[in-house]
């Protein structure tokens, strides 16, 4: 058995199904899944319960109560845990969603998400997903893919999930606008890197994404190609 370990990079914009298919992308590879949107949404939670009013948090407190995180490694995904508990439902409420953009603004902050992603790949394969997986963290990443999804389809697929309902068109209106000003927020470090495989999931099942992506990863584990480079790509 090899003892390399490979990285299986996913960005994209908001709710474009990263977490939920690297997730079940690592459980097919049998790798451990990395959520490094996690590490931003815990460190916006414990601001929030800190430091009071967002518009006047400030980088080095936020990067304080950041060390009270720690990336727990479990049988199938590294979890956040918050001063030694999980906080699952707090990371993913709407008041972290509404602030974490700030949080991932501060250079600081991302430098520490960087450092905790990067330490837990350490003697592990993994599948990281995030914003700049590809192009900062893991440059060298083996395998880079960009999800992409029309925003009404992904408020749609968001809702659907939240609300354990179809969603009426009025509500999926809503949540696009509110994907559309996060994406703008987080503009600048969403990037797709020049290698990454572009996937456009908005007419594709989930099944199908995460097979693409499988099979992608078994030709690199192979050591085959992952298709052919882009244009000007050396
Ligand atoms: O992936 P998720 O939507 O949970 O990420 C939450 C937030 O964390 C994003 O809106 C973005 O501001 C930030 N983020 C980031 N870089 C990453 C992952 C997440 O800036 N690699």
């Amino acid at each position: 058995m090899s003892e390399r370990r490979m990285v299986v990079a996913i960005d994209g914009p908001a709710a474009s199904g990263k977490s939920s298919t690297a997730q079940w992308v690592a459980d097919r590879l049998r790798f451990l899944h990395v959520d490094s949107g996690a590490l931003y949404r815990a460190a916006t939670a414990l601001a929030l319960r800190e430091l009071g009013a967002a518009d006047t948090w400030d980088e080095i407190r936020v990067l304080e109560l950041a060390s009270d995180v720690t990336l727990v490694p479990g049988t199938t995904s590294f979890e956040p845990r918050l001063r030694g508990a999980s906080a699952e439902d707090e990371i993913r409420g709407a008041d972290v969603t509404k602030c974490v953009s700030r949080v991932a603004q501060m250079p600081a902050v991302r430098r520490w998400v960087n450092e905790q992603v990067r330490r837990a790949a350490v003697g592990h394969s993994v599948v990281v997903d995030g914003r700049d997986i590809g192009t900062v963290v893991f440059p060298d990443a083996d395998l880079k893919i960009f999800l992409v999804a029309d925003p009404w389809e992904r408020a749609r697929r968001r809702l659907t999930q939240r609300l354990g309902r179809r969603p009426a068109d009025t509500e999926i209106a809503e949540e696009t606008e509110r994907l559309v000003q996060r994406d703008a927020k987080d503009a600048t470090q969403t990037v797709q890197a020049r290698d990454a495989v572009l996937l456009d999931t908005t007419y594709l099942t989930q099944a199908e994404q995460v097979e693409r992506i499988v099979a992608l990863a078994r030709a690199v584990e192979r050591g085959g190609s992952r298709g052919p480079s882009p244009a000007g790509d050396a």
